[in-house]
This record gives C-alpha cells, structure tokens and sequence, in this order.
C-alpha cells in the first residue's frame, strides 16, 4: 500500500495557546505513552463508536486513519472494509511501536490490509487516494487546519469521505482550571514558552463555513457531549496527563512536575467541590464532509 507521508519525523510541534489564529508554538516535547493515553479506553472509544455507528463501509475501500495513536481504530476500519485496506499514520514513534505490535497480533488477512506509518499528517499531499479520511482526536494538535484540510480533500477519492472528531471542551472545569493554575506563579515563570490561553477549537458553523470554501459538499459539523463518571478528581488529572497536560509537563524541570500535578489536583477539587466522585463532561466537535463526486 503506498502513501506520500515523510516517515520518521521528530516530535516536535503542538499548538498550546488559543486556536483563533491556529498559530502553533514551537517546541520540543516528550512522545506520548500509549498505556497512559489508553487508561480510559473505554471513554474514549465512545466518540468512535458513534462514528462508526453512522459511517457506511462497503468493503473495498483504501481509507486513511491520520494521527491513528495505538491504532485500534485503524485495525477495526480495516476489519469493516473486508476487502479493503487501511492505512495509519502518526507523528510518535511510541504510538506506532504499540499499533506495530497489535498488528503482528492479527489473522494474516486482516494484517496484510492494516499498513502503519510514522508521518505528519499535516503534510499529506497524497492524490486522489483514499475512499474515507478518518481522523480521531488529533486533529486539534495541528495548526493552519484550512491548508491541512485542503490538502486531505485532495487526498481523498471523487465522492470519497472524511470524518473528524476533535476535542472541544476548552471551558470545563478541568481545562479552565489548567490555564488559570499555568497562568499563576511559580508556575508562570516556569511555563513561559507555553501560552495557556483558552485552546479555542473553533465551532461547527466556522469548519462548516471553511470546508465549503475548500470545496467540499455534504458537511455536517456539530457538537455532543458525553458523560464520563470519574471516582476523583485526580482521575481527570490522569486522563489529561496523557493529553492535555504533556506540553505542560514537559515544559517543567523533572523535580517541579509532581508539585505542579498536586496543585492541580488540589485546584480540580475545589473547583469540583469534591475529592470524590465526578462526572467528568467532554464536548468533542464531530465534522463530516465528502469530496464531491464531480
Ligand atoms: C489523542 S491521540 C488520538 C489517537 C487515536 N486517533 C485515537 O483515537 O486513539 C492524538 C494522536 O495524534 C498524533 N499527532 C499529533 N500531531 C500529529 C501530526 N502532525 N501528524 C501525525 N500525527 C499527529 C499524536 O502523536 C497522537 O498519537
């Protein structure tokens, strides 16, 4: 299976300030851990789970999984596409390890139809390639979405199908307390390179406004909250501490991190007015669009 995706590239780019401008900051990071980010599977397979409940599959397609992680999801595309193929992608070498060794877990078929690659979806620039673009949760750590955009309407097929899913609960409880707490000292001072601002993922009616200006028909953009019981809130603290809370982490020195943790755990329980149990509400911003056939 081919695809024009540069292999191999570093880490080293995230947006951490406001999503208006989609202006990244630049710099380095440490690679995600996939047994961290895959503590809460079964929360974060609900999104995919009603994506799949809606996306038809008639079994020969070439469909891409951009920014796939550990790979789960491209493997079950593939395993609905039974005489297709699918095609992972992401930017971390420790994603792709753990999706490489599921993959070496399947029966031959289904392994043969299931490629993973270390690429930068943001640099896409394959031609009339695949039938669907599925991309979970990884869109919203890329800049400039107009030009990424662009460039996956290219890549996909005359009549062909994207769906997004993407964050959007930059003003929960858990995230305001996360740039309130970063904007305060002696953690500003430490996290100076890092904007804390409100990550603002723009709404439905700007994806769809800008996705029929790229040239694509049939969009649909539109949000849904899910409801994730949590025992405490440091439960959220670990659920961020694989997502939202790395370029944070990672922007302190070794012997500051666990205190800065414990701050906001201590702020997230306040906020909450608990240390015990938590709904946890996430709003993900879910965009389908097709490649018009014509
Ligand atoms: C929150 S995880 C989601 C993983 C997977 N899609 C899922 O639903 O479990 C976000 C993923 O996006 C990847 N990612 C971020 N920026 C990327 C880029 N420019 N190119 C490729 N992958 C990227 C990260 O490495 C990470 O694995």
């Amino acid at each position: 299976m081919s695809d024009s995706l540069g292999a191999g590239k570093r880490l080293e780019r995230h947006t951490v300030g406001t999503y208006a401008a989609f202006e990244a900051e630049i710099f380095e990071m440490s690679d995600w851990e996939p047994e961290l980010y895959n503590r809460f599977g079964r929360y974060r397979a609900e999104p995919v789970e009603q994506i799949l409940a809606r996306l038809p599959i008639s079994g020969d397609e070439r469909i891409a999984d951009l920014g796939c992680g550990t790979g789960e999801h491209t493997i079950e595309l593939a395993r609905r596409a039974s005489r297709g193929e699918a095609l992972g992608v992401d930017l971390s070498p420790a994603m792709i390890d753990a999706a490489q060794k599921t993959k070496a877990t399947l029966a031959g078929d289904l392994r043969d139809r299931v490629v993973f690659r270390v690429g930068d979806i943001a640099t896409l620039d394959s031609e009339r390639e695949y039938a669907i673009i599925f991309s979970n949760a990884a869109l919203q750590w890329i800049p400039k979405h107009r030009e990424v955009l662009g460039r996956w309407l290219r890549a996909l097929v005359p009549g062909g199908r994207m769906v997004i899913q993407m964050p959007a609960n930059d003003r929960e409880t858990a995230k305001a307390a996360l740039s309130d707490l970063a904007r305060e000292e002696p953690w500003r001072a430490l996290l100076s390179g890092i904007d804390a601002s409100f990550r603002e993922v723009p709404p439905p009616a700007r994806y769809r406004q800008m996705l029929g200006e790229i040239g694509f028909s049939e969009i649909d953009c539109y949000y849904h909250t899910f409801h994730h019981p949590m025992q405490s809130p440091a439960e959220v603290v670990e659920w961020y501490r694989a997502t939202g809370l790395r370029p944070f982490v990672s922007a302190l020195p070794e012997d500051r991190r666990t205190a800065f943790l414990d701050s906001y755990r201590q702020r997230l329980e306040r906020a909450y007015g608990t240390s015990g149990a938590v709904v946890f509400d996430f709003k993900r911003l879910f965009i389908w669009a097709r490649r018009p056939a014509v």
